[in-house]
């Protein structure tokens, strides 16, 4: 980062919305559990959570959306939860794929999807293709993700150009990795969400989270409404971001 206190990224307390915000949608299964219901109707009431943070996170202005939907170890969980939720996400994006476009909203999945069906695959690429060139929210689905995945991805990906010759290691620094990484061209996260209850990353956003504001609330997944996403709002507006400076410095910055 530049010495230049001046070029500082977005700082200082009541800086109000977050420009990216990721979130673990955690709780389903307990969520199902508690109403005696099996686990994947609670998956379902997770698309309803999921239909309504999006249209609030745009109606907020937030620039960019992760949302953390299968990860990388949920491949572990018994085929037939599995089977379930990709056919979840396959009815979800079928249906909700021109909705998403007709309010602006930028779809794109990041992930490991060779694991995926042809089928899934394909619907995951005419989204993104279908929806590419809007300009408002950028919702960011992670499917078959884990921040482990995405470091070694980018740093086979460096390894290959080094050897064919078109990198020199010593031009291997945090910008040209972060650039290897599935979502390069996204702005850092700022806030990252965890619902029920869990204080734990679980392996999502490892690089990307570096400098987030780390929420964590006992709210299960299809329990979270718009005001709970205020409240997070509220306790990151709060925040005094410092980036290893003192709030002395912060307070000269933000005079300047
Ligand atoms: C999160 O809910 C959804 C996925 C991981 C796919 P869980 O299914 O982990 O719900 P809990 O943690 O068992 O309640
Ligand atoms: C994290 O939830 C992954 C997603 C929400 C997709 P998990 O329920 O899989 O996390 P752990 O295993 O309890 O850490
Ligand atoms: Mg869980």
């Amino acid at each position: 980062m530049s010495s230049n206190p001046e070029q500082l990224p977005a700082i200082a307390a009541g800086s109000g919305v977050p420009r990216h915000v990721a979130v673990v949608m955690d709780g389903n299964g307990r969520w199902a559990q508690a109403r005696f219901l099996p686990r994947p109707a609670g998956h379902r009431a997770g698309v309803d959570a999921v239909r309504r943070i999006v249209e609030a996170c745009g109606r907020r202005g937030v620039k960019v959306l992760t949302l953390f939907a299968f990860s990388s170890e949920n491949w572990t969980r018994p085929e037939e939860e599995v089977s379930v939720l990709m056919d979840l996400m396959l009815r979800t994006l079928e249906k909700e794929a021109s909705r998403l476009h007709e309010n602006n909203v930028r779809v794109r999945m990041i992930g490991d999807r060779s694991r995926f069906s042809h089928r899934l695959q394909r619907q995951i690429a005419a989204a993104e293709e279908l929806t590419a060139d809007n300009t408002g929210l950028t919702l960011v689905i992670a499917v078959s993700y884990g921040g482990r995945w995405d470091l070694a991805q980018a740093a086979r990906r460096i390894a290959e150009a080094v050897q064919d010759g078109s990198l020199d290691p010593e031009q291997v620094n945090e910008s040209l990795v972060e650039g290897m990484l599935n979502t390069a061209d996204l702005p850092p996260t700022d806030l990252l969400i965890r619902t029920g209850g869990e204080s734990r990353i679980s392996n999502f956003l490892l690089w990307q989270l570096a400098y987030a504001e780390l929420y964590f609330t006992p709210v299960l997944w299809p329990d979270f409404r718009e005001a709970h996403l205020d409240e997070a709002f509220d306790w990151y507006a709060g925040r005094e971001r410092r980036f290893g400076r003192t709030s002395e410095q912060l307070g000269r910055v933000s005079r300047a």
